[in-house]
């Protein structure tokens, strides 16, 4: 009768023990990715866009400093502005150029940029 005690606190320790595992490697995962996402946006602003709106985003005029003109604006507006881009204001257009990864990748970049500087909207 007594003898399946262990049995069941050994399975019990082995489920937690295999659950946290799991929770953590993922959690490490998803940090390697933001990080490589992170890391090629750069490089692609830094070829794309840096000669208007400076080296790693860092334009000293407000006018083309993306992570202060982007902080508080929805990732939508993002993704349009850059695709179709501001004929009006001499903003090229991006589509054909860099596809959806690229754009989401130069996201994350700048996005990453905000928080650094504590200045995210959302
Ligand atoms: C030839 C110069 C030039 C290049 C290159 C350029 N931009 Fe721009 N961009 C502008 C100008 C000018 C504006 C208008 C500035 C404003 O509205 O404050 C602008 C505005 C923007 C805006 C809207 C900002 C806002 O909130 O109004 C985004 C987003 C943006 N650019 C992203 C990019 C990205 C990403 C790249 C590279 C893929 C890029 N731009 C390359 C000139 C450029």
């Amino acid at each position: 009768m007594r003898s399946w005690i262990p049995f069941l606190l050994a399975s019990m320790l082995f489920l937690m023990a295999t659950g946290h595992v799991r929770a953590k490697s993922a959690a490490a995962q998803g940090h390697a990715s933001d990080a490589q996402s992170i890391h090629r946006g750069r490089t692609v602003f830094n070829s794309n866009c840096a000669h208007c709106h400076g080296e790693d985003a860092a334009a000293d005029d407000s006018y083309y400093n993306l992570p202060q003109l982007l902080s508080d604006r929805k990732d939508a507006f993002f993704f349009h502005t850059v695709t179709n881009g501001m004929a009006s204001k001499g903003m090229p257009a991006w589509r054909g150029i860099l596809n959806h990864r690229q754009m989401a990748d130069v996201l994350a970049f700048i996005r990453s940029i905000e928080k650094d500087q504590g200045i995210t909207g959302d």
